[in-house]
Order: structure tokens, then C-alpha cells, then sequence
């Protein structure tokens, strides 16, 4: 325990600049200082320092805090660590308050623990290594393609086919036997004290300063259990343990982002393919405390689990988590059948982050994943959906995500906002909410006259055909224009094509192409020459404002983002489109 005064002392002899300037170059600016931010990639600094007030706010991730959050989030201390480093370099010494008995004693028996864990990770890491009962799981490594240095980076390890190999070489290193019992690693029998861990392939799990608190045994086969691990105890808590969070942390604090995997060997896999910024759980569901401890170190977080029907439950379950939290969290979808582990020994590094651009937000792959198991076809079935939906989407804190969802949700499902609403609230759904929206598909006036066009003047419709497609439509209204082009002959009047609408399958170009056969009165005995003109001067002018605001928001992003990229090119797309107009 450091007392408040200290705390304050270390506070007030630190100046945050000089601390910063450890970590990253400053320049003055103004009353401040300037950098670039060391929790996210920026080209232009937006990490400010302000040493009067002695903040610091990053413009571009929204980071920000004292030279103590400063140091904790940078060196991923906890707060009393980050004020004993900052009490070193400021030459304050902390006596920390007398421990009560009952601290001490808990605070020996930890560091004994752990010594105990210590001299067992290098007892199966030196079977692995170097005895001749090591040789199978030698061999296993090998044929799973794991190398010597990822052997080592892991400190991977071996326990013999023996009832008492690492009991021995406790008792000879004069450890208190009650200890390693404490710690689940041995165990009493009938016969004596008996190893947990036999023939089995040993993971070290270590804490973020890189102790080993706990392990997890693989068999070398197809035995059941495939694992097993050490059990709980005063080193080890499996709910608030993320496995490999110590490799992954300097590769999370540059990416600023954390990969949440299921499996040991998933994590290795990841590792080898030189994705470091990796943990795992430790054979439970992820907790609200994983998830806390992630936001401590991570501004997103991807999910990346088997593409079975377990993946996926554990993909939604580790979503309402994260939004709970306030951190958004992107899933990551494999092939059918594959784990990270298989999809990575077949495919490149390079293929590998091609999955992880184009993850999609998790509410999104959940709200996918339940239309996938229920057609929204009816009253009833809308209903249900909603209702599954609802719970998490209360989850959502942020406001502008609320919206779009909302709006999304209501467009999947073809009903109104009000209707949303209405049930979120408790209300009924009735089929009134429902009956608008068969058509409900996005409309545009401009390509709402010209498919009107296209279906009752000939002339018009030479004119259209003369023009490329693609300049003057867009997604349905593009297919169905396909369709007609293709499909109207010279003497089809609009008087003889509701046939066209039996050869039409997909329900939304069926429901385009009826309304604007039955709104298209008004465009009886016109000028179709100046409408069609007019019509194409206005998509011109649309398609020049769309780039206009895209260039708005490309300037507030970050060039190297998959955002930034993905306008870019939309706006290229525009360009092209209306160059050929
Ligand atoms: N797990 C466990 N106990 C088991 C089975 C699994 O604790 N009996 C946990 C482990 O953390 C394991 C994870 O669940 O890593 C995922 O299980 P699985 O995919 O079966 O294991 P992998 O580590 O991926 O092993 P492998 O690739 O060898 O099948
Ligand atoms: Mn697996």
C-alpha cells in the first residue's frame, strides 16, 4: 500500500514532459507540446502534453490522462507500479505502510508460490529439451511445425510419463510440499504425492510481468481430456488470466488493438505467423474481467474463433462484454471448418490479415447471424428477432452506433423505427409497422424517373442504352435496369410488361420495378428529352457532393486506416462515374 501523501509527492516532483520525452520526441508548440501518439499510428503528431496542467490528450485516439495513466498504459503497470517507477526517477523513496501480519504473510507465501512455479516450468522445460523422455513430445512439435524459437518464446515444456518426476525434483530443491500442493501442481494419494501434469505437453502461463502463476498440459494424442490445468490458487485466477498477454503487449500498444483467440495452439500459431498482438483464455468463456483488463491496454479488439457453432456463440457472448465496456470489437471470420491454427498452416501471413481487413463489427455479424437462423417472412418471426435483438442492442452505449443499428436493424427487417422502438419499449408490433416496407428498399428520385424512362420511351431508352448503365444507376436500380435492357424488345410498350415481373426472382428488384410501374402516371406527355437531361445533370451534382463530403471526412482520418482507403476508393469510384457523365 503506497500512502496518498507519497502519491502526491511523486506527483508533484514529476514533471509529465520530462516523462513523456522518455518514451517520444516533443516539440513546443503554443503552451504545449507535441508528439506522435505511442498508442496509435499517426504521420502528423496530434499527442499533446500540456506541462502546466501536466495532461496529456492524444487528438487522435482520444487517449489521454496524468504521468501516471501516462507510464501504467505505456509500460502496462498497474496504478501503484506506475507511482513506485515514477518514485525511482524522482528520487522519492516510498516506505510503503507496515504490512498488517496477515499481509506479510500472504505476501511470502506468493513470492514462495512462485518460486515453486519457477523451478517446475524449468524442470519441464529442460525434459523437453534434453531427456531422453522428452523425445515424443520433441517429435509432436515437430510435426506441428513448431520451431525452437517459438519453443522458447513460449518456454514450452514437457512432463514425463512418470507418477512423481516433478514431486522429486521438488523435494530435492527443498520446497514446502504444502505449497506445491497449494498450487494443485502435486497431489496427495494413497501412494504418496502424485504429479498433476504426466506425458503431457506443458504451457507456462504467465502474468504481464512474465511470472509463471499457473500451466496448462496437451496430450500428445487423441486422450481425453485434452487439456488439463493447473487449478485455481493464490497465483492463479483463470477469469481474470489472459494467456500470452505479456508477448502481446508491446504489439498491442503499437497497434493498438488485441486479437482474442480460444486455443493454445491457435496463439502459437498466430505468434509464428508474426501476429503478436494475441491472448488467449485460458479454457473458459471470456469474463468482464478480461474484458476490463483488455480495455487497459486496447482501443479494439478483434474476436477470432472457430467458425462452429460453439465459435459462434462465444463471438456473440464476448460482444455483449465489449460493448458493456464501450470497446468496439470486430469479429474475424474463418473459412467453414477451420480454427486460426488450420487456416494459418495452409495459408500466408498476408491472407491472413486479408481476414482481419475485412472483419465486420460484431453487433453486425450478430444481428447476420440471427436473420441466418429466422426468416423475417412474417408478423411473428420479425417479432422474435427483434426480441433477440433487443437485449444487446440495449448493450450499445454509444450513441451514434445506437443509431445506425437502429436504422440498419430496421431496414434488414423491413420496419419502421417507430415499430423498433415501440417493442424496445415493451410495446406491440402490429402488422400496420410492418405492411410499408416489402418496398422498403432505399429510393432515389432521380433513378426513380429514369427506370420510369426507360419503361414507357422508346426513344428515351435508346438514349439510356447509349450511355453506360453503371454511370446512372446504382445497386438494384443498376440490376433491374440490366434486366430491362436485356429484356424489353422495341415493341414493348409500357401497356404489356407487367409480365417482366414473373422473370424477376429477387424480392427487392420485383418490389422496385412494380412501384415505379405504378408511379410512373406522372410522367405521361412530357418532354422525356429534358427530363432525361435534367436527371443526368442532377446525379452529376449528386455524385459531386458525395465526393465532397467524403473528402471532408477523409481529412479527419488516419491515412494508413482501412477506413481511409475504403473512402478513398469510393471516391475514386465516384470520379470515374461522373467522368462519364
Ligand atoms: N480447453 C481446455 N480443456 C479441454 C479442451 C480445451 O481447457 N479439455 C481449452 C484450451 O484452452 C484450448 C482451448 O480450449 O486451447 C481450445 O480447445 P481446442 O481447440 O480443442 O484446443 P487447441 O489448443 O486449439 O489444440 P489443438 O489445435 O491441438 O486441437
Ligand atoms: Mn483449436
Amino acid at each position: 500500500m503506497i500512502p496518498d501523501e507519497k502519491v502526491r509527492e511523486v506527483a508533484d516532483r514529476t514533471s509529465i514532459v520530462e516523462v513523456v520525452s522518455d518514451y517520444l520526441p516533443l516539440r513546443r508548440a503554443g503552451s504545449n507540446y507535441l508528439g506522435l501518439c505511442p498508442f496509435h499510428s499517426e504521420k502528423t503528431p496530434s499527442f499533446t502534453v500540456n506541462p502546466a496542467k501536466e495532461i496529456f490528450h492524444c487528438f487522435g485516439c482520444g487517449v489521454g490522462g496524468n504521468a501516471f495513466s501516462f507510464v501504467m498504459r505505456i509500460e502496462g503497470l498497474s496504478f501503484p507500479e506506475s507511482v513506485k517507477l515514477l518514485a525511482r526517477k524522482t528520487g522519492v523513496e516510498i516506505e510503503e505502510r507496515q504490512l498488517t501480519p496477515a499481509e506479510r504473510k500472504s505476501q511470502d507465501e506468493y513470492a514462495r508460490l512462485l518460486r515453486i512455479n519457477e523451478l517446475a516450468a524449468s524442470y519441464y522445460r529442460s525434459v523437453l529439451l534434453n531427456s531422453t523422455e522428452g523425445e515424443a513430445a520433441r517429435e509432436y512439435l515437430v510435426a506441428r511445425s513448431v520451431g525452437d524459437d517459438v519453443s522458447e518464446a513460449y518456454g514450452l515444456g514437457f512432463a514425463p510419463d512418470r507418477w512423481d518426476g516433478l514431486a522429486k525434483h521438488l523435494k530435492n530443491n527443498s520446497v514446502e510440499i504444502d505449497d506445491a500442493l497449494k498450487l494443485g501442481i502435486l497431489r496427495k494419494s494413497e501412494n504418496g504425492l502424485r504429479d498433476l501434469f504426466r506425458n503431457r505437453l506443458i504451457f507456462p502461463i504467465k502474468d504481464t510481468r512474465g511470472q509463471v502463476i499457473a500451466f496448462a498440459g496437451r496430450v500428445l494424442d487423441a486422450a481425453l481430456p485434452k487439456y488439463i490445468n493447473s487449478p485455481e490458487s493464490p497465483l492463479y485466477h483463470k477469469s481474470s488470466v489472459l494467456f500470452g498477454l505479456e508477448m502481446a503487449l508491446q504489439s498491442i500498444r503499437t497497434s493498438n488493438s488485441a486479437i482474442i483467440v480460444e486455443g493454445y495452439f491457435d496463439h502459437l500459431a498466430l505468434y509464428r505467423a508474426g501476429v503478436h498482438n494475441v491472448v488467449a483464455t485460458c479454457g473458459t468463456a471470456l469474463t468482464s474481467t478480461h474484458s476490463s483488463l483488455l480495455k487497459r491496454h486496447a482501443e479494439k479488439v478483434y474476436t477470432l474463433f472457430d467458425s462452429d457453432s460453439a465459435g459462434k456463440k462465444a463471438t456473440i457472448r464476448s460482444m455483449e462484454l465489449f460493448l458493456e465496456q464501450r470497446l468496439p470489437v470486430y469479429v474475424i471470420s474463418l473459412p467453414a471448418k477451420d480454427d486460426p491454427d488450420s487456416f494459418l498452416a495452409t495459408h500466408s501471413r498476408d491472407e491472413f490479415i486479408g481476414l482481419l481487413d475485412k472483419s465486420r463489427p460484431a453487433f453486425e455479424y450478430f444481428v447476420r447471424s440471427v436473420l441466418a437462423e429466422t426468416t423475417p417472412d412474417s408478423v411473428d418471426s420479425k417479432v422474435r428477432i427483434i426480441d433477440e435483438i433487443v437485449p444487446r442492442f440495449r448493450k450499445i452505449s454509444d450513441s451514434i452506433e445506437r443509431d445506425l443499428y437502429e436504422k440498419e436493424i430496421c431496414r434488414l427487417l423491413g420496419i419502421t423505427v417507430h415499430a423498433f422502438r415501440k417493442r424496445m419499449s415493451g410495446g406491440k408490433i402490429v402488422p400496420r409497422d410492418i405492411q410499408n416496407f416489402n418496398n422498403h428498399a432505399p429510393t432515389d428520385s432521380i433513378q426513380d424517373t429514369l427506370l420510369a424512362l426507360l419503361l414507357n420511351y422508346h426513344e428515351a431508352r435508346a438514349e439510356i442504352m447509349r450511355s453506360s448503365l453503371e454511370t446512372l444507376f446504382n445497386d438494384d436500380y443498376l440490376e433491374l435496369a440490366n434486366f430491362l435492357v436485356a429484356n424489353l424488345s422495341d415493341s414493348d410498350s409500357s401497356g404489356n410488361l407487367s409480365h417482366l415481373t414473373e422473370q424477376i426472382t429477387k424480392p427487392e428488384l420485383k418490389a422496385l420495378f412494380s412501384r415505379i410501374m405504378v408511379s410512373d402516371a406522372y410522367l405521361a406527355d412530357i418532354d422525356w428529352r429534358s427530363v432525361l437531361s435534367e436527371c443526368t445533370k442532377s446525379h452529376e451534382k449528386k455524385a459531386l457532393a458525395s465526393i465532397k463530403e467524403i473528402a471532408g471526412r477523409l481529412a479527419v482520418l488516419e491515412p494508413d486506416s482501412i477506413e481511409y482507403k475504403q473512402l478513398l476508393e469510393q471516391a475514386d469510384a465516384l470520379r470515374t462515374r461522373k467522368s462519364k457523365l
